[in-house]
């Protein structure tokens, strides 16, 4: 028997809502086909965005989302993308298949979108491939409400108000797809491009996220962070940032063979955990050289993209990054979700990558059919822990699930307190075989009631257009309320979450 021990009085930090964040890209068929079918399609959508996708995007309460790359932001021009869409300039996508981009979706939409949605925005500007002036440019565009040029052409194209900008990324994997540069040469790059996003609603300023390392490359943040810490005239005591952004995806074979999404076995299922429970480490390292620099955690680390990366489905296109979504990647959004929460003093925000039809996806589309992923659900059941306060947890006799060199623990947990008072707990069992009967004890608070859901399936299991609902989030009825707590067994491969009051 686990024991999952709750201090439900020692506070640990307020988990922002932004670590529920989304990532779309102008990647296959994400925003055209996944978000955006235009006004004239015949699949029901407002303004051009597909109502049941948007639908279902809000039942996660989506808190903000990040735009156009990725890659692609890099090599966005985002002028092509307003006025009348038959003078929309086209260009080649040629990170992602090389196919035609009609920027049909842009910055109109996008603002659009995130109204539908009720989210925050978060812009990548481009670094890699546009000037600072087209930076400059786009900032007031979006955000001046007074006499100027870009204000002037904002409202030409039919939008009097500014908009809010809440984020905005100075280029994306500058290390690689952004540009290829040195983590000095960025750097510098960084401090320069930065001071031209202008904050013109002083009430909203906006905030300025600086391009992060790839996965475990220290020596990009440390570079990085001594150069935009480096105070040449003496005035500059936050680096001019408020968030630094990390990229980590998790890759079951390697990058040639990265395995497929749906096809896998025992070890592929542990050596995937594995490489998901990675994550900690990782916050852990760059959290540490953050520290050095920003001891009292105003700079967020902001994780814009993370998920599971798998070999596109056969038969589709292999720039699209198209793949099916199975218990496994519940299983890996579940302990990653966790993972966030727990180390929310340091990380801000995380968006997964990314939002419909690209790797890691809460929904699927075909046509004008739609279905809710393995993942989705995990959101799903993990929504209340946002803006919620973290508070102290830990588990003891959980034990380890897996294979020789990749074992996991068994069980993994967080736990938060809604302002409303309840608790939430959210848990996985890693374990493909065994289930686990666990007693959960609070500290102080007597439990009246718990309302527990569960996600449980095979390994393999997944939703299809033709099963939409082979996996789906279930009410948890085997839960028994005790003096101290909750007993109940979680099955094998599973999440659960309870709500206790
Ligand atoms: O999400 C797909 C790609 O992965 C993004 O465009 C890029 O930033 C990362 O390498």
């Amino acid at each position: 028997m686990a024991k999952l021990y709750i201090n439900e009085k020692k506070d640990m930090g307020y988990i922002n809502p932004e670590i529920y964040g989304h990532f779309s890209e102008h990647l296959g068929r994400c925003i055209y086909e996944g978000l955006f079918v235009g006004e004239n399609s015949e699949i029901p959508n407002k303004n051009g965005m597909r109502t049941d996708v948007v639908e279902a995007l809000k039942a996660l309460s989506i808190p903000v989302l990040r735009w156009p790359g990725g890659c692609f932001a890099d090599e966005y021009h985002w002028m092509d993308g307003i006025g009348p869409k038959e003078d929309r300039k086209k260009m080649v996508n040629t990170h992602w298949g090389g196919v035609t981009e009609d920027n049909s979706f842009g910055t109109h939409e996008f603002f659009e979108l995130c109204e539908q949605l009720g989210c925050k925005t978060y812009i990548n500007g481009n670094v890699g491939s546009g000037t600072v002036k087209e930076m400059s440019e786009w900032v007031e565009y979006m955000t001046f409400d007074g006499v100027s040029p870009m204000a002037e052409l904002r409202r030409k194209n039919g939008r009097k108000e500014p908009w809010k900008v809440d984020y905005f990324g100075i280029g994306n994997e500058n290390w690689g797809c952004g540009g290829n540069m040195t983590p000095e040469y960025y750097a510098n790059l960084y401090r320069r491009y930065q001071t031209y996003v202008r904050h013109y609603q002083k009430a909203a300023p906006i905030r300025k996220i600086c391009g992060g390392p790839n996965s475990g490359d220290v020596n990009w943040t440390r570079k990085v962070l001594e150069t935009c810490f480096a105070e040449p005239g003496g005035k500059n005591a936050g680096g001019f940032m408020d968030g630094l952004s990390l990229h980590y995806y998790v890759v079951a074979g390697n990058w040639e063979h990265k395995g497929s999404a749906a096809e896998f076995g025992r070890e592929d299922w542990y050596r995937t955990l594995h490489k998901a429970l990675y994550m900690e480490e990782l916050i852990q390292r760059h959290g540490a050289i953050l520290d050095q620099y920003d001891p009292d955690r105003r700079i967020g680390l902001i994780v814009d993209e993370w998920g599971d990366w798998f070999d596109v489905e056969i038969g589709t296109n292999p720039g699209f990054l198209y793949q099916q979504n199975t218990m496994r990647d519940a299983l890996v959004a579940a302990v990653s979700l966790n993972i966030f929460n727990r180390h929310c003093d340091r990380v801000k925000m995380a968006c997964i990558a990314q939002m419909v039809n690209v790797l890691q996806s809460v929904i699927l589309t075909e046509g004008e059919k739609m279905l809710k992923t393995p993942t989705y659900h995990v959101f799903h059941m993990y929504k209340k822990h946002q803006g919620a306060r973290l508070v102290e947890s830990s588990l003891s006799g959980e034990g380890t699930a897996g294979v020789e060199d990749y074992r996991v623990p068994a069980l993994q947990e967080s736990v938060s307190l809604q302002a409303d008072g309840s608790i939430l707990v959210t848990l996985a069992n890693l374990s493909a075989e065994d289930a686990c009967p666990v007693e959960l004890l609070l500290t102080e608070r007597k439990p009246e009631t718990v309302k527990a859901s569960i996600l449980t399936n095979e390994m393999q299991a997944h939703n299809t257009f033709e099963e939409p609902d082979k996996v789906r989030e279930e009410a948890f009825h085997d839960v028994a309320l005790t003096d101290r707590g909750v007993n109940f067994t979680i099955p094998a491969c599973s999440v659960v979450s309870l709500e206790i009051r």
